[in-house]
């Protein structure tokens, strides 16, 4: 099968050498988004009008958004520190894509600011950013600054990744056209980050089970911190109460995935 060929559902079905040979690389990555970023203009198609959004509904809409900028800023910076601790160069490889990704990510979304017509995107994020997505960014360059591979590839690759997936995706099943495609795209990356970081974490702590009770004790930290983040998203986005339990379940198959049960 070529790299071209592969879908996003199946990188999480590649032994650890294929997904290496494959995924981890510009050539992967190349393929993987022009498919569905070449004529798009930041984000969206730009032949795609703005629907109407009511007043309060735009606020909301822009209180989310800025709370997803504070969580892509904290995945630019967390997959960048990484780069320098990958103990592989495949690793790296991968990483310096995802640092590219999560770049795109933080642009287009501020972008929607603008269009959304905020003045000034940047004091918005800092004004209206929840503190639990705060905190886990504060965590989480802590753990990359102590160097802490493991610990951090997992906060990272795993738990932002997988509740960035769970939430963006959930959210663009009700938002306006333009919103929705931006969310689309960065899905589509998220999914391949969250497999990069379960190949990886899990050949590792195979190889160094000692691991394990570290990202155990980790897991239980940040786990209030993302469903915090989860309840204020899911509140601003209008969620009905019958449909959040979906949210959490991308997150906990993921880290099920690893051996880590909930
Ligand atoms: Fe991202
Ligand atoms: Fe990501």
């Amino acid at each position: 099968m070529e790299e071209r060929d592969l879908e996003p559902a199946e990188v999480h079905d590649l032994d650890p050498l294929a997904f290496r040979k494959r995924v981890q690389s510009f050539e992967f990555w190349f393929q993987s988004v022009e498919g569905y970023l070449s004529g798009t203009h930041y984000g969206h198609r730009p032949d795609v009008r703005e629907a109407p959004i009511e007043p309060p509904d735009r606020e909301r809409l822009i209180t989310v958004l800025c709370n997803y900028c504070m969580g892509e800023t904290a995945a630019l910076e967390g997959a960048s520190g990484l780069v320098a601790l990958a103990p592989n160069r495949h690793a790296k490889v991968f990483l310096s894509t995802q640092v590219v990704d999560e770049g795109r990510h933080l642009e287009v979304l501020l972008h929607r600011l603008a269009e959304l017509g905020v003045a000034d995107p940047e004091a918005e994020v800092e004004r209206r950013a929840g503190s639990a997505i705060r905190e886990f960014r504060r965590r989480l360059l802590a753990l990359v600054g102590r160097g802490e591979w493991e610990a951090a590839l997992f906060a990272q690759n795993v738990i932002l990744e997988a509740m960035e997936f769970t939430v963006f995706q959930t959210h663009a099943r009700r938002a306006d056209p333009i919103t929705a495609q931006v969310l689309e795209g960065i899905v589509k990356d998220e999914r391949r980050h969250i497999g990069f970081g379960e190949n990886e974490l899990g050949r590792r702590l195979r190889e160094h089970p000692e691991h394990r009770a570290r990202i155990s004790t980790l897991r239980r930290e940040l786990d209030a911190l993302v469903l915090d983040t989860f309840e204020q998203t899911i509140r601003e986005i209008g969620i009905p109460a019958d449909e959040r339990p979906e949210l959490g379940r991308s997150y906990l198959a993921a880290v099920g995935r690893l051996g880590f049960a909930s």
